[in-house]
């Protein structure tokens, strides 16, 4: 863990991606290259050097006369978000969590919420981050592809909403990948539609994709969509059933929902998989504190299990729930007709 917060350093203050950029550099030189105090420099470097995420060339140099070197193995992991390797988020994404410790602390006395505002904009960066690759990468190019119906649909041009959209990559990834379609983002978080918008501009998709902040349990579109997603939100909602039941209000006859959420077990074990032990860890401190916001709150939690989200979907009017095939290690995608 404390390794992990160094990291959340060097991605923060670009010092990795100056070590990539320059070659070896000693750490007057890194200092002065991201403009950060020189002895705090050193130390950093020895730190990472020490950890085995540099390369140092003589460890028996005089300090500030060491050239520090990123391994090109590195860069993946530390440098690119559209790896499935990246790990810089989940770094971000603990140091969000460890500044709402005493939030936290309270909340679970009080059985109140910690809001999803709360954590921060390096929480809403790093969520964005852990969805991109695939979003970026596969939704739009490889998963949809694979449904035949579903893509014949998307190819010939229709109206999508993605619900719940974060900084916007899904919506992102469909109007690239169909461009025939409009897609209309909504979340309740600011932050997100403000990065959403401007992720869309860069991707060059703004004309096609809009973003507003809005909730998702406002019924107020009836009938305005032919296809919906729902990624990775289900399980953070607080009224998972009145979300649902707006969506299906917002699909025309026919129209179908999306839902990717997590790849949990069929039921509690202990102990568990790796992969079930992060999602309770992040359901711990961060999932379902942020849906505790009101009393009569759904209080899921990530480890939503697949008869749970049957249950909801089939309480909010959806009779047709399935598993589409789409193969991936942490979520697990649901398709829903109206
Ligand atoms: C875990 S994030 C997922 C975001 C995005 N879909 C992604 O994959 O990165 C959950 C999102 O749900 C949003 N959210 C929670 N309750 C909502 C509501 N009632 N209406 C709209 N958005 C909501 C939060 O603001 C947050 O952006």
């Amino acid at each position: 863990m404390s390794e992990v917060l160094t990291v959340y350093l060097g991605d923060t203050l670009g010092l990795y991606r100056a070590l990539d950029r320059n070659g070896p550099m000693t750490a007057p030189q890194l200092a002065s290259e991201t403009g950060i105090f020189p002895r705090y420099a050193r130390e950093w470097l020895e730190q990472q050097a020490a950890a085995g995420i540099v390369t140092v060339d003589h460890v028996s140099a005089e300090p500030d006369q060491r050239r520090y070197g990123f391994p090109t193995g590195h860069a993946e992991p530390l440098l690119d978000p559209e790896s499935p390797y990246w790990i810089a988020a989940f770094c971000k994404s603990f140091v969000a969590i460890a500044g709402v410790m005493p939030e936290l602390v309270s909340a679970f006395r009080s059985g109140g919420p910690v809001p999803w505002d709360a954590y921060g904009r390096d929480m809403i960066e790093a969520q964005g981050d852990f969805n991109r690759w695939w979003l970026v990468g596969s939704f739009g190019t490889g998963y949809l592809p694979s449904i035949p119906d579903l893509h014949e649909r998307l190819s010939s041009g229709v109206k999508v909403a993605d619900v719940a959209c974060g900084v916007g990559w899904a919506a992102i990834s469909l109007a690239r990948a169909y461009p025939n379609i409009t897609v209309d983002g909504f979340d309740l978080d600011e932050y997100s539609i403000e990065i959403a918008r401007r992720n869309a501009a860069e991707a060059g998709v703004a004309d096609r994709v809009t973003f507003e902040a809005r909730d998702a349990a406002d019924p107020a579109l009836r009938e305005a969509f032919d296809f919906a997603t729902v990624i990775e939100a289900i399980h953070d909602l607080s009224q998972p059933v009145a979300v649902l039941g707006a969506i299906r209000e917002m699909l025309k006859p026919g129209g179908t929902l999306i839902v990717a959420d997590e790849r949990t077990e069929d039921a509690f074990t202990a102990p568990a998989s790796e992969t079930e032990r992060l999602f309770y860890a992040y359901s711990v401190l961060c999932c379902l504190p942020s849906a505790m916001d009101d009393p009569s709150s759904a209080a899921t939690g990530t480890v939503m299990r697949q008869d749970t989200f049957e249950g909801y979907a089939k309480e909010a009017g959806f009779d047709e729930v399935s598993v589409l095939p789409i193969e991936h290690d942490f979520l697990r995608f649901y398709r829903l007709d109206r």
